[in-house]
C-alpha cells in the first residue's frame, strides 16, 4: 500500500492522531500507533469499539456489522474494529487511559502451539474463540484458572497489536503445579480458562524519557511485549534492555533481542550471565544484572526504569538505583505482582 494513500485519523476529545491505511481497520491502525481505543471482540459483534464519526467517510468491507443498531446509524456511530477509512477522519471516542477502564474477562482459550524455548522454558500460544479478543496493555498478565480452583498468573509476551494468539512463557519448577502440567502432560489443543488482564506493569506512553528495562529470567516476557509494542508504534525514545540469567542456555530469546538492537538505533541490548557454564565462552557481562546496570550508568534521575523478575532482583534494583537518583515513582516493577503470582511465572 503506497504511503500517500494513508489517512489521517484524529480522535476527539484528546486530539490523538494516527495514520491508517485504507485496507486496515481503524482499530488495527490505532493499536499499531499505540493508541488504546476500547474494544472487545474485534469481529463486529460486541459493540465495545463504537465511536461517533464527526468528519469523513468510512466503509465496511462486504457486510454491515451486526453490532450497529438503527439508533447508532442515525447518530453516526461506527464500529472501529470493522470500519476502514475512505478519507481522513475525525472520530469521537474515549481512549483507554487507565487499566481500570479495560474490562476484565474470563474466557476459554485453546493451546494452539507449544514450543520449548530452552531447557526449562515452554512457550504457549493460546487462541480465544473467534468472536473474542482480549484487550490489554503491553506488560500486563493473565490468570490461568485451573480445574481445582487455583490460579496461576503469567505475563503476556505478545504486544497488544499482535493478538491473534496470547503468548505465555512458562518456566519449569519442580513441583510447580501448572509448570509440571505444561511440561509433562499438556498437548496442543488443550483447553484453558483464563482471566485478565491484570497489573500495573505497562509502558508509560506519555513519557519521552529514556527507558531502562531490567529483566530476570522469564521476567523477559512482559518486557518483550512492551518493546514489541514500542517498535510497532515507532516510539523512538532510547531503550536499554539488560537481561539477567544464569547461563547462556537461559537466554531463550537472545536472537530476538539482538535483532531489536540491530534494527533499531534507539535500542540497546545487554545480556548478563550470573553463572556462565563451561563451554559458554562468554565474552559479555557477568554477575548480577543490577550490578551490570550500575557499571554502565552513574545517575538514573532522568530514566524510567521497568524491572521484571524475581522479587530479590527487583528489590536489588530498587535499592541500587534509587540511591543513584532514580525517583521511586519512576520505578515500575513486576515484583509485587511477581510475588503475588502464586507460584511461577
Ligand atoms: S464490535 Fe466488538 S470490538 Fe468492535
Amino acid at each position: 500500500m503506497s504511503k500517500n494513500l494513508s489517512r489521517k485519523i484524529v480522535i476527539l476529545p484528546d486530539e490523538d492522531e494516527f495514520q491508517a491505511n485504507p485496507d486496515e481497520s481503524v482499530l488495527d491502525a490505532a493499536l499499531r500507533a499505540g493508541i488504546q481505543l476500547p474494544y472487545g471482540c474485534r469481529s463486529g459483534t460486541c459493540g465495545a469499539c463504537k465511536a461517533v464519526l464527526v468528519e469523513g467517510e468510512i466503509h465496511y468491507g462486504s457486510t454491515e456489522p451486526e453490532a450497529l443498531t438503527e439508533d447508532d446509524l442515525i447518530n453516526n456511530r461506527i464500529l472501529c474494529c470493522q470500519a476502514r477509512a475512505g478519507t481522513d477522519l475525525v472520530l469521537r471516542i474515549k481512549t483507554v487511559q487507565e487499566t481500570r477502564e479495560i474490562p476484565i474477562k474470563t474466557l476459554p482459550s485453546r493451546v494452539m502451539h507449544m514450543k520449548q524455548l530452552s531447557h526449562d522454558v515452554m512457550g504457549l500460544w493460546l487462541k480465544l474463540p473467534s468472536s473474542e479478543r482480549l484487550q490489554f496493555l503491553a506488560g500486563q498478565y493473565i490468570d490461568i484458572l485451573m480445574k481445582d480452583g487455583r490460579e496461576r498468573s503469567f505475563s503476556l509476551a505478545n504486544a497488544p497489536h499482535d493478538d491473534e494468539y496470547l503468548q505465555l512463557q512458562i518456566r519449569y519448577y519442580d513441583g510447580g503445579v501448572f509448570s509440571e502440567l505444561v511440561f509433562k502432560e499438556m498437548k496442543e489443543k488443550t483447553l484453558l480458562r483464563i482471566k485478565g488482564p491484570f497489573g500495573n506493569f505497562f509502558l508509560r506512553e506519555e513519557s519521552d524519557r529514556p527507558s531502562l528495562f531490567i529483566a530476570g529470567g522469564t521476567g523477559f516476557a512482559p518486557v518483550k511485549s512492551i518493546i514489541e509494542h514500542m517498535i510497532a508504534k515507532q516510539d523512538k525514545r532510547p531503550v536499554s534492555l539488560y537481561w539477567g540469567v544464569r547461563a547462556k542456555r537461559d537466554l531463550y530469546q537472545d536472537e530476538l533481542a539482538r535483532s531489536w538492537a540491530e534494527e533499531h538505533d534507539n535500542i540497546k541490548y545487554v545480556p548478563v550471565l550470573s553463572e556462565p557454564m563451561e563451554g559458554d565462552e562468554w565474552q559479555g557481562k557477568t554477575g548480577f544484572v543490577h550490578e551490570a546496570v550500575l557499571e554502565d550508568f552513574s545517575d538514573f534521575s532522568d530514566f524510567d526504569v521497568y524491572a521484571s523478575g524475581p522479587p530479590v532482583m527487583v528489590q536489588a534494583v530498587h535499592e541500587a538505583l534509587t540511591t543513584r537518583g532514580l525517583p521511586e515513582e519512576r520505578l515500575y516493577s513486576d515484583a509485587f505482582e511477581f510475588a503475588a503470582k502464586k507460584e511461577e511465572k
